[in-house]
């Protein structure tokens, strides 16, 4: 069997799990009871950390759900989303397209707007929808659509819902953290994230920010036990604890990474930290040929895709085992026409291991005689 090598921390240019800090990790070296009151505490520290970065008027709870992020939108749906309502899916990726798989599994009705690989949902297009379709109750939105990149036009699509006096749920796992999200300056009722992405804490745990209005009305609407996110705000409010085994240590490791969130800077410095990233990045890979799908406009500072090059060396797998034998992890691209990957900009990057991407960019088209990046060859 292959050796699985730990010694050498590779830089993960990924959208999550990303790089994380070393006292994020130490974190992790203390165990907790899950009873405790100590970890009560922990678990209503963090909450309480997020609620406010949307909402300072106690509109909002912080509901935490074990698992990976998929778990936590499995449980928005199933829990807010009333059984017998319609609801209108907005799809420009996999994300989108995984809310709707969820809603088939649930045997829940839907609409889609769906733009394809990468085209942006408009304002106008929803509002549209909206008229012909009375019955909508709510509207599903991806914020960042990680599987091509691209930041969704969420404040227009707010505006809208808000006009047409529907809800809106909110996916934003990838973008929660390092783009500004508040209910002053548009109107959600729910968003979605998870530890392990922009907030730069492991692997283990999701979250969702609930309006507490939309809350109170969703008793029993939920499909499943462990992902009935009403229940576990209940028993969270009447006992402090999670329903079943939390992730003790990722919810300590996690504390550890909203202290040193805020010590950048909160949302603004983490946008901008990442921005930097995103910009040196594609400014170094359009320097030697490459291209990205997205026109600047719409590239977010989370993940950036490009075009694979146009040339007959060119295979996916060997750029990828090249790459991380310069200890970089790069992600395969998710579109269904073109050939391409993508580059994550988030976590413990800095200028140091963009420019050390770029570097072996290079050096790895040159070990696959590739002249350069150019998809249009
Ligand atoms: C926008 C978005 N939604 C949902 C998910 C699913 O999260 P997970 O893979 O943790 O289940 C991801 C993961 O990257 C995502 O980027």
């Amino acid at each position: 069997m292959k050796q699985i090598e730990t010694a050498v921390q590779p830089w993960l240019l990924t959208p999550g799990p990303i790089n994380t800090s070393m006292s994020v990790k130490q974190e992790m070296l203390h165990d907790w009871g899950s009873w405790d009151d100590d970890f009560k505490v922990l678990t209503k520290i963090v909450c309480d950390q997020l609620v406010r970065f949307v909402d300072d008027q106690d509109a909002f709870v912080c509901i935490p759900m074990q698992g990976s992020g998929t778990f936590a939108v499995e449980a928005t749906l199933g829990t807010l989303i009333d059984p017998n309502s319609n609801s209108l899916v907005l799809i420009n990726g996999a994300y989108g397209q995984r809310m709707t798989k969820i809603l088939d599994y649930m045997g829940r009705r839907y609409v889609t707007l769906d733009k394809g690989d990468y085209e942006p949902p408009r304002g106008e297009e929803v509002a549209g929808i909206l008229e012909q379709n009375p019955d909508i109750d709510q509207v599903l939105v991806v914020h960042c659509e990680t599987s091509s990149g691209i930041l969704n036009p969420l404040a227009e699509i707010a505006e809208v819902v808000e006009r047409k006096g529907r809800r809106l749920i909110i996916d934003s796992m990838s973008a929660f953290g390092a783009v500004e999200l508040n209910c002053k300056t548009a109107r959600f009722d729910a968003v979605i994230s998870s530890a392990n992405k922009c907030f730069e804490g492991v692997p283990g745990f999701g979250f969702v920010l609930v309006r507490k209005t939309m809350l109170d009305e969703c008793k029993g609407n939920a499909h499943s036990l462990s992902l009935d996110l009403y229940d576990q705000w209940q028993y969270l409010e009447k006992t402090g604890q999670w329903r079943f085994t939390p992730p003790t240590h990722i919810v300590a490791a996690f504390n550890q990474a909203l202290k040193e969130h805020k010590e950048e800077g909160g949302i603004a410095g983490r946008f901008a930290r990442y921005s930097r990233n995103q910009q040196r990045l594609v400014t170094g890979m359009r320097a030697i040929g490459f291209k990205t799908l997205l026109a600047d406009q719409w590239l977010s500072p989370i993940i950036v895709t490009f075009f694979s090059p146009n040339h007959a060396n060119f295979n996916f797998q060997r750029f990828y085992d090249l790459l991380k034998a310069h200890n970089f992890i790069i992600y395969p691209g998710k579109l269904t026409q073109a050939e391409s990957f993508r580059v994550g900009c988030i976590g413990q990057l800095f200028d140091e291991q963009i420019d050390g991407l770029l570097e072996a960019m290079s050096a790895v088209l040159k070990e696959m005689n590739i002249p350069d990046g150019n998809p249009n060859r």
